[in-house]
């Protein structure tokens, strides 16, 4: 089965996982702005990779505009955000990127933050969503509020080549199929 790698990164955390899944899996990796869907449904296993903007899969839309084209293709989504992946994070991004979609294998991969090398407009957004954060009473603060916080101060990298093993075995197990 041919597989291929597509990703969306802003910052290089997403990148780095595709890079190394794509050389872990030996397939092509390519930016999803680089490909058409004609050419994507060129391969059995598309696994596509977008970092987590405000819930959303950054790149995603690309293949989701075709999702009905990638029905007898196995899709496998990984993306890539700061937050401790819990049920609540989890039901947010479903309901915002895969609405009336199955078939689609979902990963959850943390990556990287560093205030001072976001552009102007992304430092803007972190900034409101600082200032909603910090109206929570400190001692009610979750790990993933408490993290988030501190970030914003010291930079933070969570890649790590080990948490790709579960796509790595998933798209195995579907080449043996
Ligand atoms: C404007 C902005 C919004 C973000 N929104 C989320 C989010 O909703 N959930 C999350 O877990 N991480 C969020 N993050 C963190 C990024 O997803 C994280 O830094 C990721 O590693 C960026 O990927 P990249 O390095 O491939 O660009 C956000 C970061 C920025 C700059």
């Amino acid at each position: 089965m041919k597989s291929i790698v597509v990703y969306e990164s802003k910052y290089g955390s997403t990148k780095r996982y595709a890079k190394w899944i794509g050389d872990e899996l030996d397939c092509r990796v390519s930016k999803i702005e680089d490909i058409s869907t004609v050419d994507l449904l060129n391969y059995d296993n598309i696994i596509f990779g977008g970092w987590l903007h405000a819930g959303t899969i950054k790149g995603f839309k690309n293949i989701y505009k075709d999702i009905d084209k990638f029905k007898s293709k196995n899709l496998i989504v990984f993306y890539v955000g700061l937050s401790i992946m819990d049920e609540k994070i989890y039901e947010e991004v479903k309901k915002n990127n895969f609405h009336d979609v199955d078939n689609i294998k979902q990963f959850y991969l943390r990556g990287a933050f560093n205030y001072n090398n976001l552009n102007i407009s992304d430092k803007l957004m972190m900034n409101v969503f600082k200032r909603i954060l910090k109206k929570q009473k400190e001692d009610e603060m979750d790990e993933n509020t408490k993290g988030m916080l501190d970030a914003y101060v010291t930079p933070v990298d969570f890649t790590d080549k080990e948490n790709i093993k579960p796509i790595i075995k998933s798209v195995k197990e579907l080449n043996l199929q």
